[in-house]
């Protein structure tokens, strides 16, 4: 793909101008595909100056923390930081339902932990501060703001940094605004980052806290991770991760009887949500097999305690949203 190539050649060229050649830029990753891309260009044009932070909200998915930190820094070489936050989060969180609450929360507490790290981190020239923040933004995303926003104002707030810029007066690097997503997994795949991180399902800011239903505590995120995690399993497995848009398990806030070799069981209630979308502004539940779905569902009752019955979604949007919260 000649235009690609052409592409990360002039970005480095321009990043390189930007920067100068001592300027240092911080930037924050979250395994997706766009802020790896992304983090992955500023490492070819400025090497170390580059400092990704990843910050461990504790919300993620199973094992996905050690995963991205082992795909960034050893396979793509990436200065990265992983920041084990999760405590914080979780307390922050404690005892908090409402779903807009737990984003606010969620988004309030990455700003402080990004902005502490922030601070820490010296450059390596030693001459004063990191001036520039690298942010993913897309074209899309480019588009969104300014109809939102006006044109002076582009960061949309769900990415979580939008205070960033005020507070620590960082000049903005988007080496991918020109670019939509299919473009920027093009770019992926020539710029060496693994198969499966370009092509993965997005996953929310907030992370599993919106997919719980109710309070967020460890036993319940438990719970939540180890359901998803045999659910993208199997669909894997099946070949068809790649013909669904957004696949997730939900863990609700009720209780169900159940029956478990002699025992009588009283225990949680996993929803299975699946959707095919082209702009996610409208979706349709995705259309598994019935065997494939009594496998999921037996696993996932036979496997994760605490569980006693699981329910597959099937509500499209509209009316319903791809998320429960
Ligand atoms: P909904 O639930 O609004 O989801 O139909 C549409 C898409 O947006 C994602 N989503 C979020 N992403 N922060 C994010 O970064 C959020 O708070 C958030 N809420 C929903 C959702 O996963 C789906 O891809």
């Amino acid at each position: 793909n000649w235009n690609m190539r052409n592409f990360i050649d002039t970005e480095i060229e321009r990043i390189r101008t930007i920067v100068g050649p001592t300027g240092e830029v911080i930037g924050a990753v979250s395994g997706g595909v766009d802020s790896t891309v992304a983090a992955k260009l500023m490492k070819e044009a400025i090497g170390e100056r580059f400092h990704a932070i990843l910050v461990d909200n504790g919300l993620m998915r199973l094992n996905e923390v050690p995963t991205v930190k082992d795909t960034l820094q050893k396979g793509l070489g990436i200065n990265l930081t992983v920041i084990d936050a999760s405590e914080e989060f979780l307390t922050n969180l404690k005892d908090i339902s409402d779903p807009e609450r737990k984003r606010k929360i969620i988004g309030n507490t990455f700003i402080r932990v990004f902005e502490r790290e922030a601070a820490k981190i010296t450059p390596k020239n030693g001459d004063g501060e990191i001036e520039f923040l690298l942010q993913g933004t897309l074209y899309p995303d480019v588009i969104e703001s300014i109809s939102f926003k006006g044109p002076s104002q582009t960061i949309k707030t769900h990415h979580n940094v939008g205070g960033l810029l005020e507070d620590m007066k960082l000049k903005l690097i988007e080496p991918l605004r020109e670019l939509f997503k299919d473009e920027v997994r093009d770019l992926g795949e020539i710029m060496g980052i693994p198969h499966d991180l370009v092509w993965r399902h997005p996953f929310p800011g907030p992370g599993i806290a919106i997919r719980i239903l109710g309070p967020v505590s460890p036993s319940q995120i438990e719970i939540a991770r180890k359901a998803d995690y045999i659910f993208i399993e199997e669909i894997k497995k099946a070949g068809i991760y790649n013909n669904i848009s957004q696949a997730f398990a939900c863990l609700l806030p009720v209780k169900s009887v159940g029956v478990m070799g002699d025992q009588r069981t009283y225990e949680q209630v996993i929803a299975l949500r699946a959707i095919e979308t082209k702009d996610f502004m409208t979706a349709d539940w995705y259309e598994f097999d019935f065997e494939f779905l009594k496998t999921v569902s037996r696993r996932i009752v036979n496997e994760v305690r605490g569980v006693a019955r699981v329910v597959y979604d099937i509500t499209s949007k509209p009316p319903a949203t791809v998320e429960w919260e």
